[in-house]
């Protein structure tokens, strides 16, 4: 299975394919088990169905590693959209934004002025701003991003970032965004990763994921668990009612398309639950990477669309 995975994830840089699926009527098909539709008004629409049935939603403008100035000016437009079409309609969403789709590939200031514009326009929309945390090589010019903003008059708690469980360096980070008073996002990670700093065994990941949520659930911010993984949410389950700790001090969150079930059963129980919906034409690394979490996902998709 590590093999599939790997797999799949060299297959998200492949521009080629990338180019031909984006474009091709079956790949938008297939793709829209995992993405809200092409435009705005699909995410909006998720998230208003979503807010329906209990739940919280962060919508992701699909796009990663802009080449121009212009094109990062571009995506944080669309996010400045939402924030506005958020508001107006008083949903229950926050944003998720990737700083290469901000321009951190061409330059770290660029991609930090972009992300405080649209902090600053969350802060006066009463909405959060989440950065996802992408490859390894980004992980510290990331945080170094957040953490200025997060410093910054009027952004304090406006901005949160997200860790993930694989990296050795988790631990230590999630100890400095608890005293700086940031909010975390925990994920186990979705990129391949060497070994000299990620651990390469599952059964290590699971068990920092398990540690680091502890740590989070203990804390006194607002964080979030990103899973879809039973066993992961159950520890998570036990050490908050262990600990005296209110399931409105932090919420449970998963993908768009995954683990439905788990969703609705959480929220039934009490649970907060966000739901990551994300929506745009530009869906195929994303896509891939979904494939690589559950290979057996590719025959789901098969078969559907043989169904139809
Ligand atoms: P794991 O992969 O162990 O899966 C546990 C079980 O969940 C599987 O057995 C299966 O049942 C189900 N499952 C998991 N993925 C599935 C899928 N794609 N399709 C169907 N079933 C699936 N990563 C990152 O590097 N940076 C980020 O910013 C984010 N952001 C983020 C936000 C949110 C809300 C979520 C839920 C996840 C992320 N991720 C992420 C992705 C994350 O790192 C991880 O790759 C996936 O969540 C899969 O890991 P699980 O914790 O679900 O466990």
């Amino acid at each position: 299975m590590p093999l599939m995975r790997s797999a799949f994830i060299a297959l998200s840089h492949n521009k080629t394919l990338r180019h031909i699926a984006e474009r091709s009527r079956i790949g938008v098909r297939l793709s829209s088990r995992f993405i809200a539709g092409m435009e705005i008004d699909d995410a909006l629409r998720v998230a208003e169905a979503r807010n329906k049935e209990g739940m919280a939603v962060t919508l992701d403008s699909l796009g990663e590693s802009v080449t121009s100035e212009r094109e990062a000016h571009q995506a944080a437009e669309v996010y400045h959209r939402l924030l506005d079409a958020l508001a107006e309609r008083k949903l229950n969403a926050n944003i998720s934004v990737k700083l290469t789709q901000m321009g951190l590939g061409l330059s770290p200031e660029l991609a930090e002025t972009i992300a405080e514009s649209l902090a600053q326009h969350a802060q006066s929309a009463g909405n959060f701003v989440r950065i996802d945390m992408e490859d390894s090589s980004l992980t510290q010019v990331t945080l170094d991003i957040v953490r200025r903003l997060h410093a910054r008059p009027g952004l304090r708690g406006v901005i949160g970032i997200v860790i993930q469980a694989y990296l050795y360096r988790s631990q230590a980070d999630v100890e400095q965004l608890i005293a700086d008073d940031i909010r975390v996002r925990l994920c186990k990670g979705a990129y391949n990763e060497p070994a000299e700093v990620a651990f390469p065994r599952k059964a290590d990941v699971d068990s920092n994921f398990i540690r680091l949520s502890c740590m989070l659930l203990d804390s006194p911010i607002f964080h979030g668990l990103a899973t879809h993984d039973e066993t992961m949410i159950a520890e998570a389950k036990s050490f908050a009612s262990q600990h005296g700790i209110d399931r409105s001090r932090f919420e449970f969150q998963m993908l768009y398309g995954v683990r439905r079930d788990l969703q609705r059963q959480l929220v039934r129980d009490g649970y907060n639950v966000r739901v990551y919906v994300p929506f745009g034409q530009e869906w195929y690394p994303y896509f891939m990477r979904r494939l690589a979490e559950r290979p057996a996902n590719v025959l789901f998709i098969a078969k559907n669309m043989l169904r139809q």
